[in-house]
């Protein structure tokens, strides 16, 4: 390669990997259960992917992938000549078929463990060495029958081996779960990867459910990805996708996993493209993940800081304080002051900090250290920060606020801040008052 090229390359790779790091660590030692359906593993793509899943592994992620079958299920009884019988959205899997998809799963169980065993030297998955482990985790139970149609071999989840995947995992083992399940009386059944997929992250407490999906996540009228969704929000898309006769495509399927995901409990379900090289790890690994995500609450939240967030405040005040608008404060004074911050987080990053010292005998308080993140900021968060710290002061007994500020006055006096005298300032402050940084002093009552 000429030297230019490596030189021009450089930076963008060192910039992504730096700015990766919050989420390595975010990430390290979470369960994602990822779920693959046929169409992915067909898809060209799918080497990409697997390459990604050896680099979450690496990385000390926890991961079983769940696979599912359909259209290689399909393929298979349209060559053999069977006809696929449906009832209520459900494969009827009687003998014949069920003989082939037993095949059909078993090649692809095959094929997948033998590409996640891959290891050629100039390829992404050279040194990996995973370890994966497949078994009877999934205890399976029949359908029945149903308005006198029997569904012979399909079948439900009955119980989830949680103890014995936990092993697995705590071993570093990748686990691969197929979509058959075997039952107490010694036959096995046909399950939906999704159901599978779903139950084993509600059972298995994971963090997150990634489901790999054709299109980019779920998708608005101007075709661009919805980056969040709470689950009721999901249910409506999804009762307009069912409305529009597409109740079996890829994302309905996914939504009603990842929506069944989140009100069982796992914090947020991802839907990516598994046609988009890379899509999961710019979805992991990035500000602003390319596909969908369905939370159960917002990614993002104000709250009081504690302890763990000294390094993420650190992080986020360090760039201000080294261009002098915020005053440098060490790390000891941050972990003796923590409990005066309250932070804007997302996605387990702080993204937003404020602090708030009190004056209980002039019922006046400072709000210092207020501070959005550059990415973040015009979207309101400034504003949502200093009513959650003036909310906090009022709870406090605080009549006043004040803040000093050299670069954010007019910011400040838009949301009512009005000019104040150094005296009027409590004893106590005024003595610490820097009369070479001439800071303005900005107040606003505040019940
Ligand atoms: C000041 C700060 C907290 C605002 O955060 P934010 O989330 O972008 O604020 P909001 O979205 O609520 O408000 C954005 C509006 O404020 C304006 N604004 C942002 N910073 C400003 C500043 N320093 N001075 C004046 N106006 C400012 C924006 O232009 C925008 O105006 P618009 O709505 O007319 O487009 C953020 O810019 C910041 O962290 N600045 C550096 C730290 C700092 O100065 N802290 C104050 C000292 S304690």
């Amino acid at each position: 390669m000429d030297e230019s090229r490596v030189r021009e390359r450089e930076p963008s790779l060192v910039h992504a990997f730096r700015q990766s790091t919050p989420y390595v660590n975010v990430h390290r030692g979470a369960t994602f259960v990822l779920m693959m359906g046929g169409e992915s593993i067909a898809h060209p793509n799918f080497a990409n992917i697997v390459s990604d899943i050896a680099l979450l592994q690496t990385l000390g992620i926890r991961l079983v992938l769940v696979f599912g079958a359909r259209p290689q299920n399909d393929e298979a009884l349209s060559r053999a000549g069977i006809e696929a019988h449906y009832h209520k959205r459900v494969r009827v899997t009687d003998d014949p078929s069920f003989a082939l998809i037993k095949q059909v799963s078993g090649g692809l169980q095959f094929d997948i463990t033998a590409k996640l065993s891959m290891g050629l030297a100039n390829t992404p998955m050279q040194g990996a060495r995973i370890s994966v482990v497949s078994g009877n985790f999934v205890t399976a139970q029949p359908l029945g029958i149903d308005d006198g149609v029997d569904y012979c071999h399909s079948g439900r989840v009955r119980r989830i081996d949680v103890e014995g995947i936990v092993r697995q995992l705590d071993q570093q083992n990748l686990v691969l779960v197929s979509p058959i399940g075997c039952s107490v009386t010694g036959e096995s059944f046909n399950l939906t990867s999704e159901e599978v997929a779903r139950r084993i992250a509600v059972d298995l407490k994971a963090d997150k459910l990634i489901c790999f999906s054709s299109t980019q996540g779920v998708l608005d009228r101007q075709g661009h990805a919805i980056s969040e969704l709470f689950p009721e929000q999901a249910e409506e898309l999804l009762v307009a996708l069912e409305q529009a006769g597409e109740e079996m495509s890829g994302t309905a399927r996914y939504l009603r996993a990842a929506i069944a995901s989140c009100r069982g409990g796992v914090p947020r379900s991802h839907l990516v493209s598994y046609q988009e090289d890379g899509a999961m790890l710019q979805e992991l690994f990035s500000r602003e993940g390319l596909g969908t995500q369905i939370v159960r609450e917002s990614a993002e939240r104000a709250r009081a800081a504690t302890i763990e967030d000294i390094g993420g405040i650190l992080d986020l005040i360090r760039p201000l304080e080294e261009e002098g608008i915020l005053v440098r404060r060490s790390r000891e004074q941050l972990e003796m002051e923590i409990d005066k911050f309250t932070i804007i987080e997302r996605d387990g990053l702080i993204i937003g900090c404020a602090a708030l010292y009190c004056f209980m005998e002039e019922a006046m308080a400072e709000m210092a250290c207020v501070a959005i993140h550059p990415e973040y900021r015009n979207s309101n968060r400034g504003d949502q920060l200093v009513a959650k710290v003036a909310e906090r002061a009022k709870r406090l007994g605080i009549r006043q606020l004040f803040v000093l500020t050299t670069r954010s006055i007019h910011w400040f006096r838009e949301r009512g801040f009005e000019p104040l005298e150094v005296e009027a300032l409590p004893v106590a402050r005024q003595r610490l008052y820097n009369w070479q940084r001439r800071s303005k002093v900005l107040s606003k009552t505040i019940f």
